[in-house]
């Protein structure tokens, strides 16, 4: 009663301040009912009125904008069917409208309880093949056989004769995570040829994550996530680069689940407060849903099906140098000349389209990056352990006598346009087309223009940009030259009467809202291979390319490889890395790093970072410096910078080199941590036969999913389990606010403990100090770093050891040759420290395969933090070992002088 009150007055009150509206027919709009968003961000109340839906403002009471929500019942279930592997339902409507086209009756709902953790749930068409995203090249696990035995989820749907829902709950606390219990068509199941869409209630202010890929804050808040690959310099909200629906959701218990829709279209998924919407354009409605419970466990089952991340050469983790607008070679050897006269690591010097004759893939200015000199610079860089890196872009100029497009044209692999031409649009070097990666002569055209570009110039990597595919026309360039190889005959894949490709009676909010999906892109009706239509390809194209690339490069080299990606899709993370494309040198923007980092972990992508110094713009000395402080922990870390703007390479300023020396210092000493980090990213089972893991860095509540002081923190983020970074974030600030959740801490640099109250402490951060805290409980392999991976891999190692309450430790360190192709030679230690009330034992476990590497440096020395008091006596491998010193100041233990093998198991006892 009181809350109808509450609720009356609080009406009453809107009413008089005339703060909402109801339309278009009052009887249609129910603001208390389930909303399903109908607007975008930034709609206008008359905006929205215009589309037909209804306005009301309400205070916590979003969307604002949402479907007239009295339509009558969308799908009733006619029959539900045991299967071996779960249930099939067959849902029929006698409505013929979905909202946006004709209703597709009846439609196959089958459910297969794959695996205990994992459901797939899968709406579809059985009387007309629709589009799914080809398994090639995103993969799906193989069917079931069986129902999985002790799943823990149930599933409820609706009764024969009722109205269509499905509820998945979680067994053990029966929160329930999917519902989509809907009375009308609108908030219900739509399923038609362009239009579908379901809902389902969430928790009121959930914890999303996920979504991407766009630029927010890591916990979402309401507002339409669309997906549609796109090429713009990162605003916020919008649609970008990349795809992926899928989404984390933490609960308060501290459980989390994982929703990934396996689709390709273009779509809105709209987070209201207590309910999240799909609104897609096409195929099928393929759901899995990953039952964790750890954050870290629904990353791991997410990766599992798209496939796991790829394992990066070691060389990739050192630091990277890039701009565009580096004139001439000339200018690439000074900037590695100043990286060593400053005595600052750099394994990989980058270079951006510049040196294109043209901007030609596959060719080199004849002026200003002649092949000689070229040679000449990349000998010189693989003379001294360092690496070269260059960009290729997707558009192949359409010039005759150009091999590139003289091949791709005699082997008929470019995208066509709707009449069976080769689609023709513009990119950097005027007119192109554009590789088929559907067509089955794509791969071998692309290794075969890799390979004569590597015998031109034996580069170590590629980056692949501008392949959303961007596009300076929206569609086909009225102007251009297209090369008539017409075929008119041509069938697409989708001919469906009233199909339309081009007006699709939804439109998603493609930046925004109001922009057709051929903005800066491919016309919608260009065709692929076999009559796939890009509109239904077109968020697959970064993908495709960066499984052709990383193929064509890994086999060519026979060594694992380097590409870093613009445009990603579930999937992606198995051939590429990321960058988060044209980021600004801007405060914000250093912040949006870090949500821009940690969701790609989620997507399976952990080789990423963004920009460091920032791209578009003018950095400073100051911000500059911050950015290194924080890039340097970026798993992909690379400085770029584009065309015309100030230099920023990390030497320009004495304070940052000084800054940069410092932090990729460590960076090159705890790499043998991130790799072994990427190591377990990479496996299902990792040697001592623990789980593996999905994340390298990760939010904090990947680690403490109990404290839900972590759910919305992006401002610090940890390396693996075990390392803390609190960067500054803010112009001026020579102090940040940092949350320790209940651990024992300790500072990096030198071991004082950390009191962690639950509650965020100011720690200092002078313009040269980035905060760096080490979790007691972790054990972290360190070497001492120099100025390229390959010579900091033959310095001696440390441990540095974190004790927690218990006094006990354990940390891991894989070590292979750094980029061998599969499970070959390699080494898994574990090290393990435990103790007593009298003595503290640290033991290596070690497991081998194939045969030991002679060259692995010793163990030099084991730094123990957390030390409560000294100890009088010391045995290596139960020889009396002296060579240790206690600090009593911050209770850390030394030992030094170790000479113990690496490949060595061994025992370290202290009492
Ligand atoms: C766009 C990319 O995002 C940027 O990094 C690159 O410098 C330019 N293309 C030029 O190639």
């Amino acid at each position: 009663m009181g809350c109808r009150i509450f609720f009356l007055s609080a009406f009453l009150l809107a009413v008089l301040l005339n703060c909402f509206t109801i339309s278009p027919a009052a009887g249609d709009c129910f603001p208390q009912g389930l909303r399903k968003d109908c607007g975008f961000f930034g709609i206008t109340q008359q905006q929205c009125l215009d589309k037909g839906c209804c306005w009301h403002e309400f205070p916590d009471h979003s969307p604002w904008c949402f479907y007239p929500n009295s339509a009558p019942p969308s799908y009733v279930v006619k029959a539900v069917l045991n299967t071996t592997t779960g249930l099939k339902v067959s849902l029929i409507t006698k409505n013929t409208s979905a909202g946006h086209g004709a209703a597709i009756t009846p439609v196959t709902l089958r459910i297969d309880f794959d695996t205990d953790q994992r459901l797939h749930v899968k709406f579809t068409d059985d009387n007309d093949m629709r589009w799914e995203v080809p398994s090639q090249f995103s993969p799906v696990p193989d069917p079931p056989t069986k129902r999985a035995s002790n799943p823990m989820y149930t599933v409820t749907v609706a009764d024969p004769g009722q109205v269509f829902f499905i509820k998945i709950a979680r067994k053990s606390d029966g929160d329930v995570i999917f519902d989509s219990t809907g009375t009308t068509s609108f908030t219900g199941l739509s399923f038609s040829d362009q239009y579908l869409s379901i809902t389902t209630q969430l928790p009121s202010s959930p914890n999303i994550y996920g979504l991407g890929e766009h630029v927010h804050a890591l916990k979402l808040s309401s507002g339409t996530y669309t997906m549609w690959n796109f090429d713009t310099a990162t605003p916020p909200n919008l649609n970008l680069y990349g795809s992926h629906p899928f989404y984390m959701d933490l609960r308060k218990s501290g459980a989390a689940h994982g929703v990934f829709l396996r689709n390709s279209n273009g779509m809105d998924v709209m987070l209201a407060a207590s309910s999240l919407t799909y609104n897609v354009i096409g195929g099928v409605l393929d759901f899995y849903f990953f039952l964790g419970p750890t954050p870290e466990e629904v990353a791991v089952q997410y990766q599992q099906v798209i496939g796991r991340p790829h394992m990066p050469p070691y060389w990739a983790l050192g630091f990277h140098q890039c701009r565009y607008g580096y004139e001439n070679v000339e200018a690439l050897e000074t900037v590695v000349s100043n990286y060593a006269s400053h005595q600052i690591p750099l394994d990989t010097m980058w270079t951006d389209i510049d040196y294109m004759d043209s901007y030609k893939d596959f060719t080199l200015s004849p002026t200003n990056f002649p092949k000689t000199e070229m040679n000449t610079f990349v000998s010189k860089l693989h003379s001294n352990d360092q690496h070269y890196v260059v960009i290729i872009d997707p558009g192949i100029a359409n010039q005759d006598g150009y091999p590139a497009w003289d091949d791709g044209k005699k082997q008929d692999i470019f995208i066509k346009d709707k009449n069976g031409n080769i689609f023709i649009g513009k990119v950097w070097p005027g007119a192109t087309a554009f590789p088929d990666f559907f067509h089955p002569n794509a791969m071998s055209y692309w290794k075969n223009e890799i390979s004569k570009f590597l015998d031109l110039l034996p580069v170590d990597g590629l980056w692949i940009d501008m392949n959303e595919i961007s596009n300076f026309c929206n569609g086909a360039c009225d102007d251009d030259d297209a090369s008539p190889t017409a075929n008119s005959t041509i069938q697409t894949q989708q001919e469906r009467v009233g199909f339309d490709p081009v007006n699709p009676p939804y439109a998603i909010h493609n930046q925004g809202g109001g922009n057709a999906l051929n903005v800066k892109t491919l016309d919608m009706d260009c065709v692929h291979h076999d009559g796939v239509l890009e509109y239904n390809a077109h968020n697959l194209f970064g993908l495709t390319e960066a499984i052709a690339t990383n193929e064509a490069l890994e086999s060519l080299k026979g060594k694992r490889s380097l590409v870093i990606s613009r445009s990603t899709f579930p999937g992606s993370g198995s051939h590429t890395g990321h960058w988060t494309g044209d980021n600004h040198a801007s405060w914000d923007d250093l912040y949006n790093s870090i949500p821009g980092m940690l969701n790609f972990q989620l997507f399976g992508i952990p080789l990423v970072g963004s920009d460091i110094c920032g791209f578009i713009g003018s950095t400073t000395e100051e911000l500059c410096g911050r950015w290194m402080q924080l890039g340097a922990f970026y798993p992909f870390s690379r400085n770029h910078n584009v065309k015309g703007a100030p230099s920023q390479e990390p030497y320009t300023w004495d304070s940052v080199a000084s800054i940069s020396r410092e932090v990729l210092g460590i960076r090159y000493a705890i790499l043998p941590y991130y790799y072994t980090l990427f190591y377990f990213a990479n496996k299902d089972i990792v040697d001592d036969g623990s789980m593996a893991g999905a994340t390298v860095t990760r939010p904090l509540f990947f680690e403490f999913p109990a404290d839900p002081n972590t759910f919305a923190i992006d401002k610090q983020f940890l390396v693996g389990p075990g390392l803390l970074v609190s960067p500054v974030l803010t112009q001026g600030a020579t102090s940040v606010e940092a949350y320790f959740p209940a651990a024992r801490w300790f500072d990096y640099y030198n071991g004082t403990e950390q009191t962690s109250t639950g509650a965020s402490v100011s720690l200092s951060a002078p313009k040269d100090h980035i905060n760096l805290h080490i979790r007691g409980g972790v054990t972290i392999p360190r070497q001492t770093p120099a100025l390229t991976t390959t010579a900091t891999r033959k310095n001696p190692y440390n441990l540095l050891v974190a004790l927690d309450k218990e006094q006990s430790s354990t940390g891991y360190l894989f070590l292979d040759d750094g980029d061998s192709i599969g499970d070959t030679n390699h080494v898994f230690i574990t090290y393990s420290t435990v103790s007593n009330s009298t003595a503290s034992i640290l033991q290596a476990k070690v497991t081998t395969k194939g045969s030991t590497n002679a060259d692995t440096p010793n163990l030099d020395s084991v730094t123990v933090y957390g030390v409560s008091k000294s100890p009088e006596h010391a045995t290596l491998n139960k020889k009396a070992f002296t060579s240790f010193k206690y600090d009593t100041t911050n209770k850390v233990l030394t030992f030094s002088s170790m000479s113990q093998s690496m490949e060595e198991g061994f025992v370290l006892l202290w009492s």
